[in-house]
């Protein structure tokens, strides 16, 4: 990596710039922040790590700036003690990390580790790419976590079977694409793929939906209408929302799947199909077959191979390379030219919690995109309302990890610790209740 060392203790910037050239970075050093402005003129640094006190321009102040020259630069700031509130001020205004002094250079190797993991990842999209390419029929699958990678592996095995597949999972983690990347798969590929909500519709109507109806089954069916299953002829029929399914359908769906023969509502001749199902739910259906509300015999014929996509925060790997894909899908489609997302916003979207899974995340850097002026998505362009809630969250676990720090440095000396914090006695003790330390 290009790394930046800027400090205006001499002694402090010569130990850490030796340390990071016996890593193998290539780097250069600034006595002040005009100077490291001025070299980023004409250099491009992955990093740069900032003093947060110097004379003149401060270290916020220096950041700021150089974001204006490279927005895609990473930012980690020393700060000393007594100076918390400047470290949360430096995170807030996007440094990727800060350190204490005197310096944990094993910490500071493990923030490099990650930051070179992160900017590792473009390349290693393409490949992780050509890699799925080779087994599956898109580039439009993005699994980068090992859990994601395991259930492609299922997929690729169970798409050339008939057996029946539940996919559990929340909403938005990608139940329907499974279901379709398995049909695509499989040697039914070139039949179709029939979707059916079973939440969407009232009961009899779901009935119809499925089975189709002959001319006069009922009032207003003015011709015959083919069901889902027999659409689904040798190719794949799609239950989703398995959950919502009344307990009578559940009775006849059971049935049907003994023998994939049924009967048009209003007529009385047999029709056999050979269809491949696949369900998917987002609610416990063991929880529901407890209750009464689901049959346990239909759940075992559904229930064949069970696939369970994890949440988007269990595999928070699968974030970064998702933003990227959504940021070229949506640019492509917007006629922008967006390179990038800055550093501290990619981080955001890591820390977030998803409860819409990937669904969610789409949206959200679709909306970026449309609102980004320039040429990277900064934080500016994510919704402030959770972003600031996540940020006061986590910025409060610094301050609170900060504070216990310095207690447990001074022997719980408060008077000492205030002095060293840079506050008032009074204050540490509040915050002490507040954050419940011990
Ligand atoms: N691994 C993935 N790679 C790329 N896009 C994905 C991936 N998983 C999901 N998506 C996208 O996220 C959105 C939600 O996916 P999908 O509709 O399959 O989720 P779902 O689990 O069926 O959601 P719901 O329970 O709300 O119906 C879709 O736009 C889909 O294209
Ligand atoms: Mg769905």
């Amino acid at each position: 990596m290009n790394i930046l060392v800027v400090d205006d203790e001499p002694a402090q910037r010569n130990l850490l710039a030796g340390f990071l050239q016996k890593q193998g970075h290539s780097v250069k050093t600034a006595g002040s922040g005009r100077d490291a402005i001025e070299l980023n003129k004409h250099n491009t640094f992955d990093l740069v790590i900032l003093d947060l006190k110097m004379p003149e321009l401060d270290g916020v102040e220096t950041m700021a700036q150089m974001k204006k020259i490279d927005p895609m630069t990473y930012f980690i700031i020393l700060t000393g003690y007594g100076t918390v509130e400047s470290a949360v001020q430096a995170m807030k205004i996007g440094a990727y990390d800060y350190l204490n002094k005197p310096i944990n250079l094993d910490e500071l190797e493990i923030i490099i580790a990650r930051i070179n993991e992160e900017k590792g990842l473009h390349q290693e999209l393409n490949l992780l790419r050509d890699e799925i390419k080779e087994i599956f029929p898109t580039d439009s699958f993005i699994a980068q976590s090992k859990k994601m990678k395991e259930i492609l592996k299922i997929v690729n095995r169970v798409a050339k079977s008939d057996a029946a597949v539940l996919i559990l999972g929340e909403s938005g983690t990608g139940k329907e694409m499974i279901a379709r990347l398995i049909h695509q798969m499989s040697p039914r590929k070139d039949r179709q793929f029939v979707p059916i909500s079973c939440a969407a519709l009232p009961e009899t109507l779901l009935e119809s939906e499925l089975f189709g109806y002959e001319k006069g089954a009922f009032t207003g069916a003015e011709k015959r209408r083919y069901g889902k299953f027999e659409l689904a002829h040798q190719g794949t029929l799609f239950l989703d929302e398995i959950g919502d399914l009344p307990l009578s359908t559940q009775v006849k769906l059971l049935r049907v799947l003994q023998e994939f023969t049924f009967e048009r509502l209003g007529s009385n001749t047999p029709i056999k199909v050979n269809v491949r199902l696949i369900s998917a739910t987002n609610q416990d259906l063991k929880k529901k077959i407890a209750r009464g509300k689901f049959r346990e015999d239909l759940y075992y014929r559904l229930n064949v191979i069970n696939i369970n996509i994890p949440p988007l925060r269990q595999r928070r790997e699968d974030i970064p390379v998702l933003a990227e894909y959504f940021l070229k899908k949506f640019s492509q489609r917007s006629h922008k030219e967006i390179k990038g997302i800055t550093p501290d916003a990619l981080k955001r979207l890591v820390r977030y919690d998803w409860p819409g899974n990937i669904r969610e995340l789409e949206n959200v850097i679709e909306r970026a995109v449309v609102l980004c002026p320039g040429d990277y998505i900064t934080i500016k362009e994510i919704p402030l309302e959770w972003h600031t809630e996540e940020e006061s969250g986590s910025l409060a676990e610094m301050e609170k990890v900060h504070i216990k720090k310095i207690l447990e440095k001074t022997g719980w000396n408060l008077s000492e610790a205030a002095k060293i914090l840079g506050i008032h006695r009074n204050t540490l003790r509040a915050k002490i209740k507040e954050y419940d330390i011990k």
